[in-house]
């Protein structure tokens, strides 16, 4: 009999602070009705400047432990998918793994952007089904505000800061479990959505980084023709590679970065409204940390129940998309 990846807890975090379409209203020529119609959004969460991506991250994960009723010392792994990183190395895993005091447990980040709680799914779920790890942490958090050009109307009424977790352990002999997942990356993409500087091409501070870029730029509309597309076609390859039809999925939660995407991948793949989860409205486009917070959601409205199949989407930065299918 196989392993299965089955979830026992999930968790998340959001910070405090509150920024409204109306705030931005002030800082850039933009409106509330311009945002709503074309994004989705009202509000986000910004991390305020003690809070980092560490800090989502650990509070999410220390969450969902605490909710998997397991010991610190079970967790074999920690995978955090991220690219806002508290610093370029060591990994914001690794600051999970000391605050949690997980002292039997490895640790990594997973850099695929907006889809980087989709890879890290993949990874942990894998590291388990290969049988190198038992129970393992996934985390999906970003704190893109940290990164982003608040005199850029493009891009700064679109992001917010935020995450969640979840406790996944290897079980037999149950059809629960992280069912199939598809991952893909088209690297033509890379100079639609960029953040130049503090790599290795333009080390922050260096000759070569002056004049370039240190907030996000992105090419709005050449990235949401490409994530229509994407989306749904990554839903197809999932549901087609695990033999199941759309019907089968009980609910959607998909990366929420556009209501208007969210919408047309529901309508490719034939999902009814009341099976798409949304919560754009509230947090904006939080990157990695957009799936596991909407799976945390779901489930605390009893949207998502033990049993369900629920399936996730996300697409980002590379361009990388893919998706997961998963047996609550
Ligand atoms: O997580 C992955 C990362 N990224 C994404 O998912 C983003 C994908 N792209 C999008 O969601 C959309 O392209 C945006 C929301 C970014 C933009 O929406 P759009 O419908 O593609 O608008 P647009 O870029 O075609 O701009 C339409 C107009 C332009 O004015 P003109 O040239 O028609 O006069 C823009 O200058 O809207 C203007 N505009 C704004 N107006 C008010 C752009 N941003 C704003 C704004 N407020 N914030």
């Amino acid at each position: 009999m196989s392993t299965r990846a089955v979830v026992l807890a999930v968790g998340h975090y959001t910070p405090e602070r509150v920024l409204t379409n109306a705030d931005l209203e002030k800082m850039v020529d933009t409106s509330d009705e311009w945002i709503v119609q074309r994004t989705g959004m009202r509000e986000r969460r910004v991390c305020s400047e003690n809070e980092t991506t560490s800090t989502i991250a650990i509070a999410a994960a220390r969450e969902a432990l605490e909710r998997s009723g397991l010991a610190p010392e079970a967790i074999d792994l920690v995978v955090c998918g991220t690219v806002t990183g508290d610093m370029w190395f060591p990994s914001t895993a690794a600051h999970v793994q000391r605050a949690l005091g997980l002292v039997n447990a490895g640790a990594m980040d997973v850099g695929a952007a907006c889809a980087g709680f989709i890879y890290s799914l993949s990874v942990g779920s894998a590291m388990i089904e290969a049988g190198h790890a038992k129970r393992v942490i996934v985390i999906g958090a970003d704190a893109l505000t940290k990164f982003t050009d608040y005199t850029d109307r493009s891009t700064c009424i679109l992001f917010g800061d935020g995450g969640g977790a979840l406790v996944l352990e290897g079980q037999e002999n149950t059809d629960r479990g992280v069912l199939h997942t598809v991952l893909f990356c088209d690297g033509n993409g890379i100079p639609h959505i960029d953040l130049e500087v503090g790599g290795s091409r333009f080390p922050a501070g260096s000759r070569q980084a002056e004049g370039r870029r240190t907030k996000i730029y992105m090419n709005g509309n050449e990235v949401y023709r490409f994530a229509v597309k994407a989306m749904g076609d990554a839903c197809v390859r999932c549901l087609e590679q695990a033999g199941m039809s759309a019907d089968e999925v009980d609910l959607f939660v998909p990366h929420q970065a556009n209501i208007r995407i969210i919408e047309s991948a529901a309508k490719r793949i034939g999902l009814p409204d009341d099976k798409v989860f949304l919560n754009i409205d509230k947090y904006g486009n939080t990157s990695g940390g957009s799936i596991p917070l909407g799976l945390y959601e779901a489930e605390r409205t009893g949207r998502l129940r033990k049993g369900m199949v629920v399936m996730t989407v996300g697409f980002g930065a590379g361009l990388v998309w893919g998706a997961n299918l998963i047996r609550w």
